[in-house]
């Protein structure tokens, strides 16, 4: 049975049942707590929690919910099961059905034949694992269904307690497993062997609030969810493995093309006897998938957060497909070849082709010649480690290369065994497993800002802010709650810095990158100062801000203002956004997609997906068209619609935004832009004023960045640049319009000048150097030529005269020791002949010598070596300390 079929089997199983189907949430949502959707219910944990009410009157919902999970990347391809990408199919109920409804439809669907709708499943092979205590669901298991006792089997809370490992809704759970037979393992149910006996369909009986603790189940249940719900997820890629008798998920519908494509592309077979091979071919399928989802959804490859796992994902593609035997680019035909087999399903893709291969072709480029340079160091490294007679890489080298240079290890290690190095494998871990703990307490801090939000969760459930601030800049409003120093008080007086929460407020909170209003809230003598306005979740504003005189306690009736010139810089510049993001696309096709935007008074960024760099011509095409739109003075439109509806229209949204049912369309000039949402805009583009174009510029792989400025910041920066050119029109006395040509002349004389100087300098150096051969002095066998140059020779040049003189004494055993003082610095060259080098005489003990006397240090080879110092008092001595340790040496060996 295809994956497709699966899909619509399970679907249609749960609408006949009452079940609303809602479609695949995208993998990225609005919660910082999670780097992707890694379960069906993740969409739906407002119902749960009771802080919303689900938008379907059945409280029945089946979804087929797209997952990542990347926390086990190092499993994938090693065992049959570990998809960084899966479809999690499950069935919801929301205070409906609890336990015997969830166990039935489960059990039905698995069983019934194939004719009437099911899967199929032997019911001989299936065996179900309860938490613990949960006599209530082993009964039903037991005299419902018919399960005999010995398949029933029951374990405890890592296994069968389950939450999304982090404070929220949990709850028991009962999982299916199927008996793959005994050539896959030992007998005894799936406590024993879950290889064997793989896990299908998890059913979770959701009941619970947990709080802080870890996804092991160590934590402690904080509550009881208002109703009893059902969450259940079937994994669809395993149950197309067992319906398509494969061995493993690799190998299904979906995912063998792509391995077949690796092989036909590398020349290696697969499943040919090599267990490596296997894993890698493995690890290509998967990655790809995954990869191009999460592109789908919006994500670039970049070094941190989402962008960093899909940039790993996509390294370890390339790395898995060059060590089976391809070169060069890989990445198109496994990103073509999984976009062919996901297309039936996720039929987005098709209008996201063209943006997947661009943004994968582009981190192939970078990668490959990240391989190139990695490859170019170590091959220093090892050099310079051979030469020392070493034959261990170090492990804090390995480390640098993986970290910097983003050089895997395991390539680190097989171009060591190349080279006949070994790698200091412990001293590496170390070092990976300092920067995992720094990730960690990273981690730790990110959390720590979460659990501070449960501090807002009274204000959130009862008193969600009503904002007022589209229509008024002004309106009166009452104290509801006060927060300094991440605790709730009940007053603050003058001098104190404070976040204020209002029942009611005019003033805009940061969001869709328009930052947050400033503002004043006053009553009587009380002035407090709003510096910012931000939201938590999605319905409470906090203002933050400083009591200048007076003071607020709870209860407080007050006057909140918005700073009317901050409000008018913000909607100029966030309208002049928009202008932007409908010029681009005209200029730059549909696929240039925004990534996210910053807007406040006087400035603005957009960034957005695209790979290549503006061509001069593409950014002012940008700008002119920018500017006829505030010229057309367009009608700026808000509209509340369904976000249905707001598709229709064509509406533009972000992607991983989590929209809400409601949404607000902002329009203008009809075509020219229609986007989603909440921000305060200008009523006509006229109002925004000039809009000045800066720049374009990377950031990160795959995304670049337009920044303007709008308004009056736009005619200060014309000025000021009207001011420099006549500035510098003056200066050359010239009209501005010759500047670009008088420049040029002055640059193209001023470089030949340059050449002139050199070539004299070049002369002038070369006889003063004949010059100086007239200081050699003899020393026993040795030449010594050990003197002070002018000051100001600087460094590279007092290395190149040495050279030269060390040259000019031939075959005959010399040394040179120049030092000379340049500025603040000593900078001192010690050069000794071949036959000098076979005397015993060592460059690099020299300079040591020089060092010690000019307050500096240096090193290098036998023959010729370097150093600077900051001393200048100490040339003399420093000189004399050169003669003398030579003369030691002549007494010596005599
Ligand atoms: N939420 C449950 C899981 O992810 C069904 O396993």
């Amino acid at each position: 049975m295809q994956t497709h079929e699966i899909r619509e089997r399970f679907t249609a199983h749960f609408v006949k049942a009452g079940h609303v189907p809602v479609p695949s949430a995208s993998l990225i949502l609005d919660d910082p707590t999670l780097l992707f959707v890694n379960a069906g219910m993740v969409p739906f944990k407002p119902y749960f929690l009771g802080q919303q009410n689900p938008p379907f009157a059945s409280g029945m919902a089946t979804s087929i919910q797209k997952c990542v999970r990347t926390l086990d990347i190092e499993e994938v391809g090693v065992t049959t099961r570990h998809n960084t990408f899966f479809q999690m199919a499950g069935n919801f109920s929301f205070g409906q059905y609890f336990k015997e409804g969830a166990i039935t439809q489960a059990w039905s669907l698995l069983t019934n034949p194939v004719e009437d709708g099911g899967y199929g499943l032997d019911p001989d092979r299936l065996w179900v694992t309860v938490y613990n205590d949960d006599d209530e669901a082993a009964e039903i298991w037991r005299t419902v269904v018919g399960i005999p006792e010995e398949r029933i089997q029951r374990m405890g809370m890592e296994d069968n307690f389950w939450s999304m490992g982090i404070p929220g809704p949990c709850g028991p759970c009962s999982e299916i497993y199927y008996d793959r037979g005994p050539e896959h393992g030992a007998e005894g149910g799936p406590a024993v062997d879950d290889t064997r006996y793989m896990e299908i369909w998890n059913l979770v009986f959701m009941e619970s609030i947990r709080g802080d603790g870890d996804k092991k189940g160590n934590f402690d249940i904080v509550g009881e969810l208002p109703k009893k719900n059902i969450d259940t997820g079937l994994g669809v890629e395993r149950l197309a493995c067992l319906l398509q008798g494969v061995d493993n998920v690799y190998e299904t519908d979906l995912l063998r093309p792509v391995i077949d494509a690796a092989a036909a592309l590398t020349g290696t077979r697969y499943d040919a006897g090599s267990p490596a091979d296997d894993v890698r071919f493995r690890v290509i399928a998967d990655h790809s998938r995954t990869a191009m989802m999460i592109i789908l959804d919006g994500v670039t490859p970049s070094n941190e957060g989402r962008g960093y796992i899909l940039r790993r994902l996509m390294r370890r593609i390339i790395r898995s497909a060059h060590l089976l035997g391809a070169r060069g680019n890989v990445l198109e035909v496994f990103m073509t070849t999984i976009m062919d087999t996901m297309t039936p399903s996720f039929p987005e893709i098709a209008d996201n082709r063209e943006r997947i291969l661009r943004v994968s072709a582009a981190e192939e480029r970078a990668f490959l010649k990240t391989l190139e340079s990695g490859t170019n160091r170590f091959d220093e490294a090892a050099s310079e480690l051979k030469a020392a007679g070493a034959s261990v890489v170090p492990g804090e080298k390995a480390f640098e290369l993986h970290d910097t240079y983003g050089f895997p290890i395991d390539l680190t290690l097989e171009m060591a065994r190349e080279a006949g190095l070994e790698v200091d494998m412990a001293a590496f871990r170390l070092e990976m497993d300092q920067q995992r703990a720094r990730a960690k307490a990273d981690n730790k801090a990110k959390k720590h800002r979460n659990v501070d939000e449960s501090l807002y969760r009274e204000w959130i459930d009862n008193n969600a802010t009503e904002f007022v601030g589209y229509e008024d800049l002004t309106h009166g409003a009452t104290v509801v709650g006060l927060v300094r120093d991440g605790a709730k008080v009940n007053e603050a007086e003058a001098g104190e810095d404070v976040e204020v929460i209002l029942d009611v407020t005019p003033m805009y909170a940061e969001a869709g990158g328009q930052m947050g209003d400033r503002g004043r809230l006053v009553v009587g003598d009380t002035l407090v100062e709003v510096s910012d306005v931000q939201k938590v979740g999605k319905k409470l504003w906090v203002h933050k801000a400083t009591v200048r005189s007076g003071a607020i306690d709870l209860g407080t009736s007050l006057t909140a203002e918005v700073d009317a010139a901050w409000r008018h810089g913000a909607r100029q510049a966030h309208t002049a956004t928009h202008l932007i993001h409908g010029a681009l696309r005209q200029v730059l096709g549909p696929t240039a997609v925004q990534a996210g935007s910053l807007n406040k008074p006087g400035y603005l960024r957009f960034d957005f997906n695209y790979t290549e760099a503006l061509t001069p011509a593409q950014l002012d095409d940008i700008a002119t068209i920018t500017n006829q739109a505030v010229d057309a003075d367009f009608t700026v439109n808000t509209i509340e619609t369904s976000l249905d509806r707001a598709k229709a229209m064509g509406a533009l949204a972000l992607f991983g935004e989590n929209y809400g049912e409601r949404v607000r369309v902002v329009e203008i000039g009809g075509p020219f832009s229609i986007e989603l949402c909440g921000g305060t805009h200008v009523e006509h583009s006229s109002q925004i004023g000039p809009v000045a174009v800066l720049g374009e510029s990377s950031v990160g792989s795959g995304a670049r960045r337009i920044e303007a400025y709008s308004g009056m910041e736009s005619f200060r920066y014309f000025s000021k640049e009207a001011a420099l050119a006549s500035g510098l029109a003056a200066e050359l006395k010239a009209p501005t319009a010759e500047l670009p040509d008088r420049i040029a002349q002055l640059t193209e004389r001023l470089r030949a000048a340059e050449k002139q100087v050199a070539a004299l300098r070049r002369e002038q150096l070369a006889g003063a150097t004949a010059a100086l051969v007239e200081k050699a002095e003899r020393i026993g066998e040795v030449t010594l030529l050990a003197v002070a140059l002018p000051d100001g020779t600087a460094a590279a040049d007092v290395r190149s005269i040495a050279t030269d003189l060390r040259g000019r004494f031939g075959t005959r055993p010399a040394v040179v020791a120049l030092i000379s003082q340049e500025g603040d610095k000593v900078p001192f060259v010690v050069g000794v002949t071949a036959p000098a080098v076979e005397l015993g005489v060592k460059a690099g003990e020299l300079v040591k010598v020089i060092g010690t006397h000019v307050a500096g240090r240096g090193g290098g080879k036998p023959d010729m070596a370097q150093g600077s110092g900051t001393d200048a008092a100490g040339i003399h001595a420093a000189l004399q300390a050169v003669r003398g340790d030579l003369q030691a040496r002549e007494g010596g060996s005599r």
